[in-house]
């Protein structure tokens, strides 16, 4: 199987351990058995000899979880600073917006209504939007999202854009005329855009690649990104491209960006992040933005945070991030346990059966166990963990 991580790795960038070896080999085996084939090596085989059964596997296995105005503030932030900073300062050019990795569709149109609402003039901006998913993106062509596409509170703009259909919600034209769908890989040899982008969505992409690809996708970026242009990503993402030399724009829970001119620059920004230190201990999403600078939070926190949040693949992802540069973390695995149970995946007692081997007297994941096993019918299991749980419970508990 480490020849498919391989394959993978070289293709999409994907980082084997970002979504854990064991969904790549079940995925792998799967396809296996629907090509009728036994034996690894000839799957191997198949793979370098033809380009479809690779963008079969490619489909199984990228992760295109996505929603409507995910992250709202990076849509409100984005909308100001098209009308407030770009349209100022250029009263007669077209706008050009890049989402990628743009899945389903859902970003790019979240980026458009955002921009209509803020009162954009709509022959003032085009979106390009790319991702290497044929199926997100037919999907995205289609237009008709299910309930997993409205996950956040507020649904006015379903309202205002949206008709219900027999199978979902189907998005209005005048939204839907904006965007551009392209099917591409970043990480192809030779892709480039062709067009300066003023503003660029590249979201919840760069936490599955390992750290040369993080710095390959993001020379890529950089020359697709306008000088003055601006640079959003996922949470757990700021610490990578401030890393590789942009600059916080420091809009509240944006996660937003600018490319710095020079080196010394990078240089003076990288040592004025170790100032920052761990703002408050509420666990919500501004919680989890507010941490986006310091490189001295554990990844734990953002991804308990994260998985409060519901953003469970992003929590998943930083787990396992962790798992990877200490793998005798029980509180790591306590956690990635916590991510499978909410998201229903049978895989949760593993890893909290993995936290409690580390660390016999973990309460919580001894506690979560019993919990599980409970739930899924093994009473005589959950029992002997209840009393292991007696047994370590924290005095203030028992006495009160
Ligand atoms: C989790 S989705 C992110 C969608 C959206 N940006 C968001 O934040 O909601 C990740 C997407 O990246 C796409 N992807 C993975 N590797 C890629 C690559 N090398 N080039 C382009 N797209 C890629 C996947 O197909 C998937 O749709």
């Amino acid at each position: 199987m480490h020849r498919i991580e391989e394959i993978l790795r070289k293709q999409i960038g994907l980082d084997a351990t970002s979504i854990g070896s064991s969904v790549i080999e079940r995925t792998s085996r799967l396809r296996m058995k629907q090509c009728g084939l036994k034996d690894a090596e000839e799957y191997d085989r198949l793979l370098a000899e033809s380009p479809e059964e690779l963008s079969t596997l490619v489909e199984a296995i990228v992760v295109t979880e996505t929603w409507f105005m995910r992250g709202r503030e990076a849509f409100a932030a984005f909308a100001d600073l098209a009308i407030n900073d770009w349209l100022p300062r250029n009263p007669k050019a077209e706008m050009r917006v890049l989402s990628l990795p743009c899945s389903s569709g859902e970003e790019p149109y979240s980026m458009v209504m955002a921009l209509l609402d803020a009162g954009m003039p709509a022959d003032r901006f085009t979106v390009d939007a790319v991702d290497i998913s044929a199926n997100a993106l037919a999907r995205a062509g289609n237009a008709i999202y299910g309930k997993n596409s409205f996950r956040v509170k507020h649904l006015e703009f379903r309202d205002k854009y949206f008709v219900q259909v027999e199978d979902g919600y189907a998005l209005s034209p005048d939204i839907q005329r904006h965007v551009t769908f392209h099917r591409d890989n970043l990480l192809r040899e030779g892709y480039k855009s062709g067009v300066r982008y003023d503003f660029i969505f590249c979201r919840n992409l760069l936490i599955y690649f390992d750290r040369v690809t993080q710095s390959a996708a993001l020379n890529k970026i950089r020359t697709m990104l306008a000088p003055d242009g601006v640079l959003f990503v996922g949470p757990a993402e700021m610490p990578i491209v401030t890393d590789y030399g942009f600059a916080n724009a420091n809009i509240s829970h944006a996660f937003a960006s600018r490319m710095l001119e020079t080196r010394s620059q990078r240089s003076e920004v990288r040592s004025s992040k170790s100032d920052l230190r761990l703002p408050g201990s509420d666990f919500d999403l501004p919680a989890v933005a507010s941490l986006e600078m310091d490189r001295a939070v554990s990844p734990l926190i953002i991804a308990r945070r994260l998985a409060d949040a519901g953003q469970l693949a992003d929590a998943e992802m930083l787990c396992r991030k962790h798992l990877e540069t200490d793998d005798t973390c029980a509180e790591g695995y306590y956690l990635l346990g916590l991510v499978k149970d909410a998201a229903n995946d049978p895989e949760a007692i593993n890893y909290y059966r993995k936290a409690i081997y580390l660390e016999p007297n973990h309460y919580e994941a001894l506690v979560h166990a019993a919990l599980w096993l409970e739930k899924n019918g093994d009473v005589t299991r959950a029992d002997a963990f209840k009393r292991r749980v007696e047994r370590v419970r924290p005095k203030h508990q028992v006495e009160s």
